[in-house]
């Protein structure tokens, strides 16, 4: 008897489950879900993108799949990708609940709000206060340029010995936002700075790697002492941190005159008065951790790649040099300006950046109405996937799409070009909101490094290793670097 109940129950789930995970007429195909996990054991969860690009060869450039009993629809290649984020723009631009990210911040902020006055007034005043506090002007240049400063003493200290930059590099891309944020920098020795820097590329390789998507495709599992229960801690850990920075402020705030993006907010709130809805406490704390977090790893782990590149092809090294040399030439320190006349070398940043691809799956995106693509139709609400690596690799837009290649950026006469494919800041109104100032960083440290120093791959180091490692952002295998000093000519 209890036997066949048993069954029963189980017959009951399996043919609930397979109404749920029936796809709804004219929705995207792909291949058949099965109970409880969906589609996820079909994926290595260690890096799923090449599953997601030959699952597109099979289902077409836009393509679902199930994540445990919840849809999404992946979107593959620069034309799908167009009519999605572009033509289609405000469909689009949700962002999902119920997955670890929109856990972690509860919706708020900025990067995981959904589409509405919350998301928009965040993202236009973060904008606004950025550009005021010196994005596009000299002054933001200053801080890149001094924090470069930090990391070349640091490098000049341990020329001529192997070392993996990774922790440098986060550190002086945390260190540019939080001079933004809180007015001032951390020592890089500073005790709880690099324990954020630790927690947040912990974090980064849960949200997205196999933890994450376990945590989103299974409830019932996110009670459990699993990996993501690190995430959650530590994301809560740094925000009682940026509370206390906020409270410092508090104390010390002038109005109207704002050293930093958390005086702005202040000065915002008091602006509204009373009814300063959608902006409060709550929100400007997610806001500040959506900054901290979007601006370090993402600028980190491109510096990482770029390195790498520069060690494993000496001679397009030695090329960028000879074109900042000769550009540079009785000048102190290089300014954004003269990306204009480095043609080659911002080829070479721009395919490091390509090769890279930081953001692979971009960050998950939701319909926000009952919409359209490609012939398809996806209900309101579905989770919707840009595979942002297929557009940065898709073969018909690039020369060289699966080789390091600066010419990809370069066009007959040698200037430099930018293919409208390019776009691992994402496109529509969910693009990047750092992006200027992560092009600026960019240009900035990369220059200025390739100036002052020879990048060598360690004798011993074996060749060279492409593979990424896989999480919301991308990022190369550690690896160690040894570094000459080069003489400048001023
Ligand atoms: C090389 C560095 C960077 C790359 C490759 C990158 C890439 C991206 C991508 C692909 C998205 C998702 C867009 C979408 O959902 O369609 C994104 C969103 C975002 N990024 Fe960046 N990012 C970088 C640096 C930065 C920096 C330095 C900041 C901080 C100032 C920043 C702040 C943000 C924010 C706040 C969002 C959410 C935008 C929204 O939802 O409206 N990013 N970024």
């Amino acid at each position: 008897m209890v036997v066949s109940l048993i069954l029963l129950w189980i017959g009951f789930c399996l043919l609930l489950f397979l109404i749920r995970t029936r796809r709804p007429k004219n929705f995207p195909p792909g291949p058949q879900p099965f109970p409880i996990f969906g589609n996820l054991l079909q994926l290595n969860l260690e890096n799923p993108v090449i599953d997601l690009q030959k699952l597109s060869e099979r289902y077409g450039k836009v393509f679902s799949l199930y994540f445990g009993g919840r849809p999404a629809v992946i979107i593959t290649g620069v034309e799908a990708m167009r009519e999605a984020l572009v033509t289609k723009a405000v469909d689009f631009a949700g962002r999902p609940d119920g997955v670890l990210l929109s856990h972690l911040t509860q919706g708020k902020g900025i990067i995981m709000a959904d589409y509405g006055p919350g998301w928009k007034e965040h993202r236009r005043f973060a904008l606004t206060t950025l550009r005021n506090l010196g994005l596009g002007k000299q002054s933001m240049e200053e801080r890149i340029l001094g924090e470069v400063s930090h990391i070349s003493a640091h490098l000049e200290k341990c020329a001529g010995q192997p070392i993996d930059p990774q922790t440098l590099f986060h550190n002086a891309s945390c260190d540019i936002i939080c001079s933004i944020m809180f007015g001032s920098r951390y020592e890089y020795d500073h005790k709880f700075f690099q324990a954020m820097i630790k927690m947040m590329a912990d974090n980064s390789k849960i949200a997205n790697g196999p933890w994450g998507m376990i945590y989103d495709t299974m409830p019932l599992l996110r009670y459990l002492p699993l990996p993501f229960q690190n995430a959650l801690r530590d994301y809560h850990t740094i925000k009682m941190h940026v509370l206390d920075v906020v409270n410092e402020h508090r104390a010390t705030h002038t109005p109207k005159e704002p050293r930093d993006l958390i005086d702005s907010y202040l000065d915002e709130v008091d602006k509204r008065g009373k009814d300063c809805a959608p902006f409060d406490d709550g929100q400007m704390l997610t806001m500040l951790l959506d900054l901290l977090f979007a601006g370090t790893d993402t600028t980190s782990n491109t510096i990482r790649s770029a390195v790498l590149y520069f060690m494993a092809y000496p001679d397009i090294q030695a090329k960028c040099q000879q074109e900042i040399d000769m550009v540079l030439e009785g000048k102190d320190e290089p300014c954004f300006e003269d990306r204009h006349h480095m043609p080659y070398t911002q080829a070479v940043i721009h395919e490091s950046q390509r090769s890279a691809s930081t953001l692979p799956l971009s960050v998950f995106h939701c319909t926000t109405k009952d919409t359209g693509l490609m012939g398809y139709d996806i209900p309101k609400g579905t989770l919707v996937i840009q595979n942002l690596s297929s557009a940065l690799y898709e073969e018909k837009h690039w020369k060289s799409p699966h080789s390091f290649d600066p010419s990809n950026f370069l066009n007959e006469q040698g200037q430099f070009e930018k293919p409208p494919a390019f776009m691992p800041f994402s496109i529509g109104p969910r693009t990047c909101l750092g992006e200027g100032l992560a092009r600026m960083e960019l240009f900035l440290i990369l220059v200025t490094l390739l100036r002052r120093f020879q990048f060598i791959w360690p004798e011993d180091a074996g060749e060279p290793d492409f593979t990424p490692v896989f999480g919301v952002t991308q990022a190369p295998k550690p690896y160690r670097m040894v570094v000459k000093l080069r003489e400048i000519m001023t």
